[in-house]
C-alpha cells in the first residue's frame, strides 16, 4: 500500500471520529454526519483509484444499483420504519465482510498459497461474525417489518441448542486452522454461522429489536475490522473498530436506560406470551381514584403557568403529535411561560426516537433536557404534560422493589406541582406495569390519543 494511500485513509479515519462527535448532539448531528460521510467517500476512492483493480466495470455498475436503491429507501422510509431500515444496512454490512473475507479465503485455496495463521483467524472471524450478522439482522427486519412473528419464540433445550450450535462453529474453526484451505468445511463454517444468526434472534420478542439492532450493528463493525484484516486495508479495520465500540456503547446505553442486563435482552425471552392488560392497569387496587381533567382546564393551568415540561413518549410518536405539541408549546410561551422538554433515553421504541421526532417538528435544540438536566428542574415545575409516556415516568422505578422497573432509572415528574398525562386508558405501557402516578394527588388524567387531546389542548388555550 503505498504512503499516500496510508495517509489518505488516516485521514478517512480523522474525519469518522470527528463525525462521531458531531452525532453526540442534535445541533452538531447534520454536521457530522457530513463529515463522516466525506471520510467514506476519501477512503473509497482512495481504495478505487490506488488498489489493484482489474476492472471497473462490475464496480460501477453496482456503485449505480446500490446507489439508486438506497436514494429511494431513504427518502422513503417513514419515520417509524427506521429501526427495520437500519437492521438491513447492518444485515448488508455483515454479509458485504462475510463475502470479502470468503472471497480473500477462496483466493487462497484456489491459488494453493499458504495462509498465514493470522489471516486465516481474521478470515474466519470476519464470515463466522458477518455471517451471523447479515441472518440475524434479516430476522430482526422481519419481526420489526412483521413479516414473521414479533413474539419471542421458544422451545424446549433452546439455550442448549444454541450453545451446541455456537461450539460447532468453534470446531470448524479449529479444523481451519489445524488444516488451512478446507473448502468443504469452511462451507460448514459459512452456513452453521448463517443459521446461528437466525437462531440467536428468533427467542428475543419484537419489542427489544432496537437493542439486538444496535449490538447487531456493533457485530456488523466487529465483522468490517476483521475482514480489514485479512486483506491489510486500514480504512477497514479502523471503521470497523469505531462501529463496533459505538454500536457497543448504544447497546450498554440502553440495556443500562432498561434496567435489564444484555444477557436478559438476548437470552430472557421477553415478549413470549402476550401481556394481559386489565383496564385498570394491572393494578389489583380497584379503591385508588383517578381525577380527570377537560381541556378547558388543561388549557387554564398552562396558560397561566410560568413554567411547563413537556414528557414526550411512544405514544407521542404514535399519534404523530409533535408538530401540534410544537404549535402548543409557542402559544404557552406568548403567553409568558417557558417550555422545555424532558427526554429520556429510552422513551419510545428506539434510540433518539424522541429527538428525531421533535427535531421534525423544529422544536429548538437547547429546550432538550437529557433526563439527567432535566430532573432537578422538576420540583420547581408548574406544570409537567406527559404525552403518550408511561413507563420512563413510572414511580415504582425509584420506590417498589417488586416492581420489574426497579432500579431503571426515570424522569421525576411526579415531584412536579401539578402533572396532566395525556394517553387513552389507564393501559400500562412497554412493560406492563401498573403506573401509581395516574393516581397521584397532583395528576390529573387527560384521556384521549395525542393529538386529538393537544388540538384541543391549542383550541382551549386560544379561548384563555
Ligand atoms: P410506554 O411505557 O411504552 O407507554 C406508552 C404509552 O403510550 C402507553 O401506555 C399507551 O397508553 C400510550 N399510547 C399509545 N398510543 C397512544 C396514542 N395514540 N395517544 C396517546 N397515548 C398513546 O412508553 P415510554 O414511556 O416511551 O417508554 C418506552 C418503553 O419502551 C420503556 O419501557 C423502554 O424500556 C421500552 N423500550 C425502549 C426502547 C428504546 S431504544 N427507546 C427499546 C426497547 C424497549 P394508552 O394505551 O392508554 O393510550
Amino acid at each position: 500500500m503505498s504512503p499516500l494511500v496510508k495517509l489518505l485513509y488516516l485521514l478517512a479515519a480523522v474525519l469518522f471520529i470527528l463525525g462521531l462527535r458531531g452525532l453526540s448532539s442534535p445541533a452538531t448531528a447534520r454536521g457530522g454526519n457530513r463529515l463522516a460521510a466525506i471520510g467514506m467517500l476519501i477512503a473509497i476512492v482512495a481504495t478505487l483509484v490506488f488498489g489493484e483493480i482489474l476492472s471497473f466495470t462490475g464496480i460501477v455498475a453496482a456503485m449505480i444499483i446500490g446507489s439508486i436503491i438506497g436514494g429511494i429507501f431513504a427518502k422513503t422510509v417513514k419515520m417509524t420504519g427506521m429501526p427495520q431500515m437500519v437492521a438491513l444496512l447492518n444485515g448488508f454490512g455483515g454479509g458485504a465482510s462475510a463475502l470479502v473475507a470468503s472471497a480473500e479465503f477462496l483466493r487462497y485455496s484456489a491459488g494453493n498459497e499458504a495462509l498465514p495463521l493470522s489471516t486465516n483467524i481474521s478470515i474466519q472471524l470476519g464470515v463466522l461474525i458477518g455471517a451471523v450478522t447479515f441472518s440475524g439482522s434479516l430476522i430482526a427486519f422481519g419481526k420489526l417489518q412483521e413479516l414473521v412473528t414479533g413474539r419471542a419464540v421458544t422451545y424446549p433445550l433452546q439455550k442448549t441448542f444454541n450453545a451446541f450450535m455456537f461450539l460447532g462453529t468453534v470446531a470448524l474453526m479449529v479444523l481451519l486452522v489445524v488444516s488451512p484451505g478446507q473448502v468443504t468445511v469452511f462451507y460448514a463454517l459459512v452456513a452453521v454461522a448463517l443459521v446461528l444468526g437466525v437462531l440467536s434472534v428468533v427467542p428475543i420478542g419484537g419489542a427489544d429489536m432496537p437493542v439486538v439492532i444496535s449490538l447487531l450493528n456493533s457485530y456488523s463493525g466487529l465483522a468490517a475490522a476483521m475482514t480489514g484484516f485479512a486483506i491489510n486495508n486500514h480504512a477497514l479495520i479502523i471503521s470497523g473498530a469505531l462501529v463496533g465500540a459505538a454500536g457497543l456503547i448504544l447497546t450498554n446505553i440502553m440495556c443500562k436506560a432498561m434496567n435489564r442486563s444484555l444477557a436478559n435482552v438476548l437470552f430472557g425471552a421477553f415478549g413470549a406470551s402476550p401481556q394481559v392488560i386489565t383496564a385498570g392497569g394491572g393494578g389489583a387496587d380497584g379503591d385508588r381514584t383517578v381525577r380527570q381533567v377537560t381541556a378547558e382546564d388543561a388549557a387554564t393551568m398552562l396558560a397561566y403557568a410560568r413554567s411547563v415540561i413537556v414528557v414526550p413518549g411512544y405514544g407521542l410518536a404514535v399519534a404523530q403529535a409533535q408538530h401540534d405539541v410544537r404549535k402548543l408549546a409557542d402559544l404557552i410561551e406568548e403567553r409568558g411561560g417557558t417550555v422545555k422538554y424532558g427526554i429520556h433515553p429510552v422513551a419510545g421504541r428506539m434510540p433518539g426516537h424522541m429527538n428525531v421526532l421533535l427535531a421534525e417538528a423544529n422544536v429548538p435544540y437547547d429546550q432538550l433536557k437529557d433526563m439527567e438536566e432535566i430532573n432537578p428542574e422538576f420540583e420547581r415545575c408548574d406544570v409537567v404534560l406527559v404525552i403518550g409516556a408511561n413507563d420512563v415516568v413510572n414511580p415504582d422505578a425509584r420506590t417498589n422493589q417488586s416492581s420489574p422497573l426497579y432500579g431503571m432509572p426515570i424522569l421525576d415528574v411526579d415531584k412536579a406541582h401539578h402533572v396532566i398525562v395525556m394517553k387513552r386508558s389507564l393501559n400500562p405501557g412497554f412493560a406492563g406495569v401498573d403506573n401509581p402516578l395516574f393516581y397521584m394527588e397532583n395528576t390529573s388524567m387527560f384521556f384521549g390519543s395525542a393529538k386529538d387531546s393537544v388540538v384541543k389542548l391549542i383550541a382551549a388555550i386560544r379561548e384563555v
